[in-house]
């Protein structure tokens, strides 16, 4: 009787374990990919391809402020391979990584309450891009 339940149990763990692996990665992409999409309405605003919209600005800054409160928790060790475009300095420098995250939210922060118009918007959100690209350039895979 015994045997049978330790099967059951291992098994039971390794499925979660396999699954925590998966949801990590598919949750920290979709994150990602948030951002993104609320990345590209304000470059298109900064570029004069669409009019100005605070309340668009406002949403890339949320979610760029859940984006750093959620992420450094989304990249556990056993989530270094699969479908996943983070490289292995993720984990060689986390410290580092995770610093990047806070910046991105504070940055985001102190945006929130800087932009209220679009000339504010032209004046102060030209350099909080950088958080984006500076990260990628060493964590991210290019595709
Ligand atoms: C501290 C690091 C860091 C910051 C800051 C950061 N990213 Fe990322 N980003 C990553 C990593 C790592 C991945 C790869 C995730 C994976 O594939 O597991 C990624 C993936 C992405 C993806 C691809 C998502 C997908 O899989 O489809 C987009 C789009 C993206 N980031 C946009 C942004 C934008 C826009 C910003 C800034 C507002 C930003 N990121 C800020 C680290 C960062």
């Amino acid at each position: 009787m015994i045997r049978p339940i330790f099967t059951l149990l291992f098994l039971l763990t390794g499925f979660s374990l396999a699954q925590a692996q998966t949801d990590a990665i598919a949750q920290r992409r979709a994150i990602m990919k948030g951002v993104g999409q609320a990345n590209a309405d304000v470059g298109k605003i900064a570029k004069g391809e669409a009019p100005f919209d605070l309340a668009k600005v406002k949403a890339l800054l949320s979610a760029s402020q859940e984006a750093s409160a959620k992420m450094p928790g989304l990249f556990p060790d056993n989530s270094k391979t699969g479908d996943t475009a983070a490289l292995p300095k993720v984990w060689q420098t986390k410290a580092d990584f995770d610093a990047r995250w806070k910046k991105l939210g504070e940055d985001a922060a102190a945006l929130q309450i800087a932009i209220t118009d679009q000339a504010s918007f032209k004046a102060k959100m030209s350099d909080f891009g950088k958080n984006c690209g500076g990260c990628h350039e060493g964590y991210r895979q290019k595709n």
